[in-house]
């Protein structure tokens, strides 16, 4: 399904065709897909060079994937059942360098999922964040050191049937993308004044 973003501006396609379904198909992800995936990852930039995200990726039927499943909220778990890839996302609170609380660990781990984003809308692939999840839990399951974090779980995989999602799920999955205006987030002079420059 095609949801388009209404923009004000031109801009590149895949940002635009870019939406996170709740609906997937069962068509497994290639593994040189997922390669591609982590490689955009990879060359996010980050604070010092810090690179301080890491994923951990389970497939449908397989381990990994039932210990992210039961981190995820009941709502979340609603919909995430059909996407044949789960990946949990954690970020090193602490610089490698000095040892010391990296205030840019969830900026760049973010970075990083944007690039791994922009990559799966190139190769047809479509993924869902979610925040609704128990990072505690993702933790002890996957022995996370204690300076490191579990952020976010995606779902990832092709798109499916969206009439086989739950009635109230359907809903979301057919309505339109809303964005505020770019003049209530880009000021000049002071916050809250919006910028002539654009
Ligand atoms: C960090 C983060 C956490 C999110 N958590 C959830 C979640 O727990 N459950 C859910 O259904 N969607 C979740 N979303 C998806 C957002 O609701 C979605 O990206 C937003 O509404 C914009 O829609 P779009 O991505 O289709 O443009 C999350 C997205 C992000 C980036």
């Amino acid at each position: 399904m095609e949801k388009q973003a209404n923009t004000d501006h031109p801009i590149h396609t895949l940002l635009t065709n870019r939406w996170s379904p709740r609906a997937f198909g069962n068509r497994k992800v290639e593994k040189e897909k997922l390669q591609r995936l982590f490689e955009a990852a990879r060359w996010a930039p980050s604070a010092s060079n810090e690179q301080p995200w890491y994923f951990i990726i389970g497939q449908a039927g397989d381990d990994t994937y039932r210990k992210i499943f039961e981190t995820l909220v009941e709502f979340n778990q609603l919909w995430a059942k059909t996407a044949p890839v789960l990946m949990l996302l954690a970020g090193k609170t602490k610089s490698g360098k000095s040892g010391k609380h990296n205030p840019w660990w969830q900026y760049d781990t973010g970075q990083a999922a944007a690039h791994l984003t922009f990559q799966a809308a190139s190769d047809g692939l479509w993924l869902h964040q979610m925040g609704g999840f128990d990072a505690e839990k993702a933790g002890k399951s996957f022995n996370l050191p204690e300076d490191h974090t579990a952020i976010t779980v995606i779902a990832l995989g092709y798109q499916g049937d969206a009439a086989r999602l739950h009635p109230n799920l359907q809903k979301l999955e057919i309505a339109e993308r809303e964005r505020k205006n770019t003049r209530t987030f880009v000021f000049s002079n002071t916050f809250g004044e919006p910028s002539k420059l654009i």
